[in-house]
């Protein structure tokens, strides 16, 4: 069994080790530019398109990532009727019920607001947010959002879920379909957006949809920086109707240093972390993804490519 790998300059060593102890019969080797072998599978994250164009032998595209964006984006360079497999979870999912919940704790318990006030040695309570009033909107209810979800309420927060197809979630407000997105927006305090980048969702947080937010809303967008008209939040952050927003993700990264984010006290920022791929976790599900489809059977992760996710 061949596979090639793409190197973008991550964890290359550990990958590779990794490889050869969970699937000790393969070869695989690092692609190069003019490197046309054969090859059974290919591991990649955002891959040129001459690492894929014309590869129609791969039995399947597996994506380092929970995303495919960067894969589907090949569009006709993508071989045809090769499958594409995203990783599901792979220890990506505790990593972000992390990320949001302490992104939203920040805000219910104000602590941004006592971050700066120690800068200024002010000793001052604020008056406590209402849970009840602090209902949290997560855009996106698959795997990563399901596993925000459930994180949240544990801490009792109201929770609103939206989704591309009808969802009953316990203790949930499902909201499905772009003719459900307002309701799901104007019921949010926070939007928590965990969507893929598909041609129906990007740019979906415009100043249509954000300005639906109730005033003093916060927005964390830890899904594609696509998904966001940045200069539509700045907008709207710098006039109080968003009171702050935690990026993880961004239309350019790394996000130029002249970008006006830096400069913007209310948008706390991080490079793209929010849940990253864990080696150990994501070679075991691709091993045992490979042995399932070596048998011929029907595999997990499979994605939908007319539908992009
Ligand atoms: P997933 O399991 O495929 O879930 C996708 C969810 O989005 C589903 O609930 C789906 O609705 C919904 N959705 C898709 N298109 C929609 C539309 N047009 N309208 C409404 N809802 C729509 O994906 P996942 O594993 O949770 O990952 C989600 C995304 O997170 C990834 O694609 C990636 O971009 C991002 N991500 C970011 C990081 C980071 O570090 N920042 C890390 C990992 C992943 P249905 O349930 O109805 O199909
Ligand atoms: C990271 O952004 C991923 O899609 O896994």
């Amino acid at each position: 069994m061949n596979i090639i790998f793409q190197d973008n300059g991550n964890h290359l060593d550990e990958w590779l080790q990794a490889l050869k102890q969970t699937l000790p019969q393969a070869k695989v080797r690092i692609w190069q530019e003019g490197d046309d072998a054969p090859a059974d599978y290919a591991i990649v994250w955002k891959p040129p398109v001459a690492m894929l164009r014309g590869r129609s032998a791969l039995k399947a595209i597996f994506s380092r990532g929970a995303g495919v964006d960067g894969i589907l984006q090949l569009g006709a360079d993508l071989p045809a009727g090769v499958p594409v497999l995203r990783l599901s979870d792979a220890g990506m999912g505790v990593q972000m019920a992390e990320y949001v919940t302490h992104a939203v704790l920040r805000y219910f318990r104000r602590f941004d607001e006592y971050q700066l006030l120690e800068r200024d040695a002010c000793w001052r309570f604020l008056p406590p947010r209402q849970r009840e009033d602090f209902s949290i909107g997560v855009l996106g209810l698959g795997v990563l959002g399901q596993r925000i979800v459930a994180a949240l309420q544990h801490f009792g927060f109201p929770v609103n879920g939206w989704s591309r197809t009808q969802k009953t979630v316990d203790g949930v407000t499902c909201y499905a379909g772009r003719e459900q997105l307002a309701a799901f927006m104007q019921a949010s305090k926070v939007v928590v957006c965990i969507l893929p980048l598909t041609a129906d969702t990007q740019g979906i947080l415009d100043r249509v949809s954000l300005g639906q937010l109730p005033q003093g809303a916060y927005l964390i967008n830890v899904a594609r920086g696509a998904h966001l008209v940045e200069d539509d939040l700045l907008a709207l952050v710098q006039s109080g109707q968003i009171a702050g927003a935690t990026l993880d993700v961004f239309a350019q990264e790394p996000l130029p240093r002249q970008h006006p984010f830096w400069r913007e006290p209310r948008i706390t920022l991080t490079p793209h972390i929010a849940a990253m791929t864990m080696v150990g976790e994501s070679v075991a599900q691709i091993a045992q993804r490979i042995q399932v489809l070596e048998q011929g059977l029907p595999v997990d992760g499979v994605v939908d490519i007319k539908r992009g996710y």
